[in-house]
């Protein structure tokens, strides 16, 4: 795994399960206020690695693609937070966006929010949060570049390197 700068990291998946692993390492590693933006085009495997996330925070349902409703909130048993799972795969507009409240919820301290197709509403994001684009390299393979912003996502994205470094 070559590691470009601190706030950086690509990992190799070979298998959509491989991706939903790495989605539950890092899911383990969420808590409230956590905002992780998926970007990359249809079939880079956004879901499964948001199913992943959904499971290692704990989500009590499992997360099925939102495509047709573009947001889904799931709740855990340890808490009252919320997994809000966003697709903007939709939404014609920034606007859109916005008059949804996707702002509110990715400024929610109690609330955990995944968006695939985040690059689609960029500007509404705020300062801190994960950005992981996704790209495909052949049929099992995909890449994944985590790239932390502040210096709260750079400490989550730090564990999961040392946990994918730990078990490969
Ligand atoms: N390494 C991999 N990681 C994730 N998905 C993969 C991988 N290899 C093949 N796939 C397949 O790619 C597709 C990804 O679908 P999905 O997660 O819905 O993509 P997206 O949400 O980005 O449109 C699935 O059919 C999955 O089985
Ligand atoms: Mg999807």
């Amino acid at each position: 795994m070559p590691i470009l700068s601190p706030d950086v990291i690509e990992f190799i998946s070979r298998s959509p399960e491989q991706t939903r692993r790495v989605g539950a390492r890092l899911g383990m590693l969420l808590d409230g206020g956590d905002v992780i933006a998926l970007e990359g085009n249809l079939g880079t495997g956004k879901t499964v690695l948001a199913q992943g996330l959904g499971i290692g925070w704990g989500a009590t349902t499992s997360l099925i693609s939102p495509t047709f409703v573009i947001i889904r909130r799931h709740t855990r048993n340890q808490d009252n937070n919320f997994f809000y799972h966003i697709d903007l795969y939709r939404i014609a507009s920034v606007k859109e966006a916005q008059d949804l409240g996707l702002e509110e919820l990715l400024g929610d301290p109690r609330s955990v929010c995944v968006v695939e197709w985040a690059e689609r509403a960029t500007d509404l994001f705020p300062e801190e949060a994960l950005w992981i684009a996704l790209r495909v390299l052949d049929e099992q393979r995909r890449s994944l570049t985590f790239r932390a912003k502040g210096d709260h996502h750079r400490a989550i994205l730090e564990k999961l390197r040392k946990e994918l470094a730990g078990h490969p």
